[in-house]
């Protein structure tokens, strides 16, 4: 099973960027990090982060026929995009959407999720270990298909 992970703006600036909220792991430690974990239940992972909406999007029209399901932190993308939904509707992979904070106890502006709307599994605020736990929820739900 293979998996795309896909991370929207500023997740390159992990571990730099508000620490408090965000954990002190970089990005690059992020991706060793989750990489390891999915190899452990046996999902295969590619990793692509962008900081601009339609780069998104053209990944995940790109990962149809490649991977058996997207895992996507858009960022702040999650709260604005419908280019992002529709992106993820139009696929129809497997989706699973992750936050590393608990986006639900922040500002009601973090409040709705428009890619969310088009994932099966949601992880939020599980810190870096949610990206693993949503490819391990995500892989169990196909295996149940
Ligand atoms: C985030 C939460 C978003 O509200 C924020 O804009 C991010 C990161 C998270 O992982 O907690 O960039 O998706």
């Amino acid at each position: 099973m293979k998996f795309l992970i896909l991370n929207g703006p500023n997740l390159n600036m992990l571990g730099v960027r508000e620490p408090g909220i965000y954990g002190t792991v970089d990005y690059e430690g992020m991706v060793n990090f989750v990489k390891e974990g999915c190899a452990a239940i046996g999902v295969e992972t590619e990793f692509y982060q962008s900081n601009h909406e339609g780069s998104l999007v053209d990944a995940i029209q790109s990962a149809l026929g490649l991977y058996d399901g997207i895992v996507i932190n858009p960022g702040a993308y999650t709260h604005t995009s419908i280019a992002i939904l529709d992106a993820l509707k139009a696929v129809a992979l497997p989706a699973a959407e992750v936050h590393i904070s608990d986006v639900t106890k922040r500002e009601p502006f973090r409040q709705i999720s428009y890619a969310g709307m088009a994932c099966q599994v949601h992880v939020i605020g599980q810190g870096i270990a949610g990206y693993v736990q949503a490819a391990a929820q995500l892989k169990a739900q196909i295996e149940q298909q």
